[in-house]
């Protein structure tokens, strides 16, 4: 199987020094990509600024920006049979970058910012020959969020997990996740170290991959 795996933050300049990003450590998005090149699948890494090493069988692109991070998975999932999006994308970024850093204001001041291009709403939804699983980092209404953002985002599958907490979710080595699906009853799966989540996220992906073969055929 050929995957690709996004992991990470975005970071979206404000001026050459100063960014808007958020929590992502990668973790969630490193653990699957291990497990995947572990199992010997075929694995590209499309990765934003993190501190944790990659997988060594893992190919990585390194993107910055949600513009990088874009243009990377348009140019790599044609060539897939799986993308898993768990990047953790600035939903905005500021309408213009400063070319020079920005002088102190002693006050106030606003900063104009403009949404991101969603990406994986802007994947075509029919006809395609890969699997889409995307991410749900949700603090309330979990389950009515993530059933919302699977037919929105045109995505096959969405795996859910509370961020509300320290104790998983972001930043943590534990998640506790729901896999929600387009055609069966959702999955929950009891908080685990990452990578033991990973292996069982690889597990659900690969038999939804096959289903959706089968089908076809
Ligand atoms: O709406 P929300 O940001 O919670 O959706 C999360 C899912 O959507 C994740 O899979 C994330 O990678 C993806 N996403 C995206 N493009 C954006 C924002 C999020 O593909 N601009």
């Amino acid at each position: 199987m050929r995957i690709v795996v996004t992991a990470g933050p975005t970071r979206e300049p404000i001026d050459p020094v100063r960014f808007i990003s958020n929590r992502s450590s990668g973790k969630m998005g490193y653990a699957i990509a291990e497990a995947a090149c572990e199992a010997r699948h075929q694995v590209t890494l499309i990765s934003g600024p993190v501190a944790i090493d990659a997988p060594p069988n893992a190919k990585i692109v390194k993107i910055t920006t949600s513009d990088e991070l874009y243009e990377a998975v348009h140019q790599h999932v044609p060539a897939c049979d799986v993308l898993v999006m768990c990047a953790a994308v600035s939903d905005y970024k500021p309408a213009q970058a400063a070319t020079r850093k920005l002088e102190k204001q002693t006050r106030e001041f606003a900063l104009r910012l403009t949404p991101t291009r969603d990406i994986l709403a802007s994947l075509a939804d029919e006809n395609r020959s890969y699997l889409v699983v995307g991410f749900a980092a949700e603090t309330h209404d979990l389950a009515v969020s993530a059933e919302e953002k699977l037919v929105r985002k045109h995505c096959d599958v969405i795996i859910a997990n509370d961020v509300s907490g320290r104790d998983s979710g972001m930043e943590s080595d534990d998640n506790e996740i729901t896999i929600f699906f387009r055609d069966r009853d959702p999955i929950h799966i009891s908080r685990a170290r990452k990578k033991i989540i990973a292996r069982k996220i690889l597990k659900i992906v690969c038999e939804s991959l096959e289903k959706r073969l089968t089908k076809k055929t």
